[in-house]
Order: structure tokens, then sequence, then C-alpha cells
């Protein structure tokens, strides 16, 4: 194998892969291969950056997990992602059940910011600073965030990241973005409205959690438009599952699905890299999420690259 994130490197962009577990993990495969610069040159964490895992109670912060990640990453050659700050789920209680004012609120999640992206300045390539704003209708999605400060906390977040750790990248993520619709059209008219206010925002990610055959094909229009504000864009959780049994057909369909993602990307001058959300089906969050759903990664779980990964490498 000649390595994704090498053939990505030579085309001025990243390949890289999320984790979760890793300071448990007893698999030695796995890590061989996550840990394979050539690989996957930059890391994300699945779970260990999210609130819940960094102030599980106010004012107490842990980083065990995600301390011991971006070290083995640094170890094995790779950049990080720091993925999440602002985000509806994965919230304690402390936080997601509100009763907070609005200037409260305010003031706990720039104290999040800065202690849990202050701890990491510097280190990380990029943040995703606000995760999953919206509703499928491009409505913004209830949570204690919106409902308690309105729209108003993006911003707010966005300034504190930037205040905090300014030579990281700074980002709003989401997914059913992908393509052009009502989801994709709202975060467009938040990029085009932060960007005109001279709010700190670098760039979009998209999750680009797909389903094999099963997404609209304006990815290249789509991406292009935020590309025309001065953004950048990147993939940031790419799998692309099927309801199982994993069969040739659908391997095939798969491949080729991953392979027009991976062009659409590349076709964009300001798509700076691909993330996968795990390196390999056995480590995938699909099957616990998508119950009879599966085989969505590169590598199956004898860690053997899959059509898809040879699709991916041949876009390289
Ligand atoms: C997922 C993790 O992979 C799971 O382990 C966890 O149980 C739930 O969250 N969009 C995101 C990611 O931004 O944080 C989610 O990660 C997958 C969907």
């Amino acid at each position: 194998l000649r390595g994704l994130h090498n053939l990505a490197k030579a085309k001025g962009r990243y390949f890289g892969t999320a984790i979760d577990g890793l300071q448990n993990n007893n698999d030695p495969a796995y890590q061989a291969l996550t840990g394979n610069p050539a690989e996957f040159g930059i890391s994300t964490a699945g779970n260990s950056l999210k609130w819940d895992a960094t102030e599980p109670s106010r004012g107490t912060f842990t980083f065990t997990s995600a301390d011991y990640h971006l070290k083995w990453a640094k170890d094995h050659g790779q950049l990080y992602r720091g993925h999440t700050l602002v985000w509806h789920s994965q919230l304690p209680n402390w936080v997601s059940s509100g009763g907070f004012s609005n200037s409260t609120l305010i003031s706990i999640i720039e104290n999040h910011i800065s202690t849990v992206a202050g701890r990491y300045k510097g280190q990380l390539y990029a943040w995703d600073v606000v995760n999953e704003p919206f509703n499928e209708d491009g409505t913004y999605r209830t949570s204690v965030f919106y409902n308690t400060i309105g729209p108003a906390f993006i911003p707010i977040a966005l300034r504190a990241a930037r205040a905090t750790d300014p030579s990281a990248k700074l980002y709003i993520n989401d997914y059913n973005t992908d393509w052009i619709g009502s989801k994709s059209n709202a975060m467009y008219a938040l990029a085009q409205s932060l960007v005109a206010q001279k709010v700190p925002l670098d760039g979009i990610g998209f999750q680009a959690h797909l389903i094999v055959n099963s997404f609209e094909r304006t990815l290249p229009t789509n991406f292009q438009r935020f590309a025309a504000l001065g953004l950048d864009i990147a993939i940031t959780e790419l799998d692309i599952r099927f309801k199982l049994p994993v069969t040739d057909a659908l391997l095939a369909s798969q491949a080729e699905n991953y392979q027009y993602v991976v062009n659409a990307c590349l076709g964009i001058s300001r798509c700076v890299g691909i993330t996968t959300w795990d390196t390999s089906d056995d480590y995938s969050w699909v099957p616990s999420t998508f119950p009879g759903e599966g085989a969505a990664l590169l590598f199956d779980a004898n860690k053997s690259p899959k059509p898809a990964y040879y699709a991916v490498a041949n876009a390289l």
C-alpha cells in the first residue's frame, strides 16, 4: 500500500482517521494501521474531547484520554483535529438540563472553550468549534445553547476559540450538508453572514456520513460555494454505510461512491482534506447506531483494504 495520506499529501491535502478508546485498545493490527502516517496523516478523537468527557461536572475538567490520544498521534507523526467544543449531544446533564440565564450560559461556554482549547493551544490543526447546529429543514436545532442564547451562541463560541488558540483553524461541522438542499443552504447562509460580520471562521466541515447510492451528486457545486466565501472545506467524518450483509455488488457501489466523494474534494482547491470516521469496520460507530447497517469504512474487520480503499487510492 502506498498510503492514502502520502497520496493526498502529494496533492496538497491530508487523509485522516478518527479513533475512540485508544487507551484501552488491545488490537495491535488496528493500532499499526491507524497509526501509520503513510495512510493517515491526521487524527480525530471520536469522543474524548466532547463536553461530557472533558467537563463532566461544572468546572471539573478531565483530559486523560484526550491527552493520551494527542500524544499517540504526535508519536505517530500525525496532526490532530479537535472535535468538538459546542454540540447539543454528549453534553453532561449539568449543561443540558439548562435553567441558566443568557449571561451565565455564555460564561459557561467561554470557560469551557478557554479551558479545553487552552490546554491544547498551538497543538491542534483545527477545532470543530460548533457541531451540528441545524435541523434537516435548515432551521436551527433545539438545544440548551440555541434555546437560551439564540443563534448568537455560534459567533460567541467562535470568538472564544480564536481568542484561546489563534493558530487552530476554526470550523463549523454538520451532516447531511454535503449536497445542495435545505440544510446546506442554511449552513451557507450562516457562513456567509459570519464572514460578512468578520466573525472568526476558517472552514466548514462536511461530516459525510453517507448511505451507499443514497445521496445527491451535488457535492462539488455545494463545496464550491463555501470555498467562494474564502473558507476552507474539509470532509470530516466520512463513512458510506449499507444494509448488511456485505455483497460484492454493494462493495463495488461503495467503492464508486467513495471515489466520487474524494474527487469532489480534489476538484475544489480549498478542500484541505478528508477524514474517515474510524479505520476499520469493526470499530465503526455505524452498526450500533444504525442497526442492520455497517461495513462503512475502507478496511474490513481483518484490517484488509476493501475495494473502496483502492478506489480512494486511485482517485488520489
Ligand atoms: C459518534 C461516536 O463515534 C460514537 O462513539 C458516539 O457514541 C456517538 O458519537 N457526528 C459527530 C460525531 O459529529 O461526534 C459522532 O460520533 C458521529 C456523528
